[in-house]
């Protein structure tokens, strides 16, 4: 698999979400076992969160890295509310219990909340001092939010990123192109949805052999320092995302996604869910 360097570490451009794992005990094995295969096909950076099932997702990600913890690259966020001096080494144990392991390799701040960024990176900054992170980053921050940050120690900023949504490109991903700081793409896949039923992206997906996800997953990886983080439970869909990796747009395929869907030509909102 492709790889980029995130944190100083090689990880591969394509990784696996868990956003809803974690919510219905009836699919526990199923989860765990869709991550497990995503690590053995290469999709060794996993991404989550307190937040997913409250808990719930860490624990899943938790039993499917059960010896396999050096293969992987773990990212866990942080919640707003507990992003003070105190609550981040609270919720950082937590998590690291949940996750059943001694340190998470990247830890962001999901969103902004009321706490000073100030206070947020300091409590970062000495969970790194202390060995349970190995890095950390921020999630949903604009243009303006890094600037304020102006931090370098900022591994990476996870955002909303995929051919629907693509208003990063007018100015927050050239700024993170220039800092020279991965982006992760979140809802690469458009969530299943509409994306995937796109008369273009199909044809362009028939053209190929493929499938309208993996032009999604293809589309995304094509650029610089930047990785997508599709989740998936059916093992099919895992197996697909792990060969997007390898799959080459050329330029008329892009000509005709820019058609359908038109880069931004001015300023637009932060798109989140
Ligand atoms: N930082 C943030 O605020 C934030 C916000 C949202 C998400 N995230 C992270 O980003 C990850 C990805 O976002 P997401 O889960 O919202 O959306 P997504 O990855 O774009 O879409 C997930 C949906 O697409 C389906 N899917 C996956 N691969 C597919 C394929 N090859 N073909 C067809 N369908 C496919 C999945 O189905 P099955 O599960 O049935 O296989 C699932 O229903 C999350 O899981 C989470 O880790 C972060």
């Amino acid at each position: 698999m492709k790889t980029l360097e995130l944190a100083g570490v090689s990880v591969p451009v394509i990784g696996q979400g868990t956003w809803r794992l974690g919510e219905e005990p009836s699919h526990h094995k199923k989860e765990v076992a869709a991550l497990r295969l995503g690590i053995e096909l290469g999709m060794t950076l996993i991404d989550t969160a307190e937040m997913y099932a409250e808990g719930g997702a860490e624990k899943i990600v938790g039993e499917a890295i059960t010896g396999l913890r050096d293969q992987v690259f773990l990212v866990s966020k942080v919640y707003p509310h507990n992003a003070s001096r105190k609550g981040v080494p609270l919720a950082c144990e937590r998590s690291l219990r949940r996750l059943d392991t001694d340190y998470i390799d990247l830890y962001l701040l999901h969103w902004r909340g009321q706490y000073p960024l100030e206070e947020t990176v300091e409590a970062f900054e000495r969970l790194r001092e202390e060995g349970k992170i190995g890095r950390w980053g921020v999630s949903n921050f604009d243009v303006d939010d890094m600037e304020e940050l102006a931090s370098p120690a900022c591994a990476t900023n996870q955002v909303l990123y995929n051919l629907q949504e693509r208003g990063i490109e007018f100015d927050l991903l050239p700024w993170s192109q220039r800092q020279h700081m991965p982006i992760m793409a979140y809802c690469p896949v458009g969530q299943g949805g509409h994306l995937l039923k796109d008369h273009t992206v199909q044809q362009i997906a028939e053209r190929h052999r493929a499938t309208p996800a993996q032009i999604a997953l293809a589309w995304l990886v094509r650029q610089d320092n930047v990785i997508a983080i599709p989740k998936a439970t059916q093992p099919e869909h895992v197996r697909l995302n792990a060969e997007a990796a390898n799959l080459q747009l050329e330029s008329q395929d892009l000509a005709a996604l820019d058609l359908v869907f038109p880069k931004p030509d001015g300023k637009q909102r932060l798109a989140m869910v």
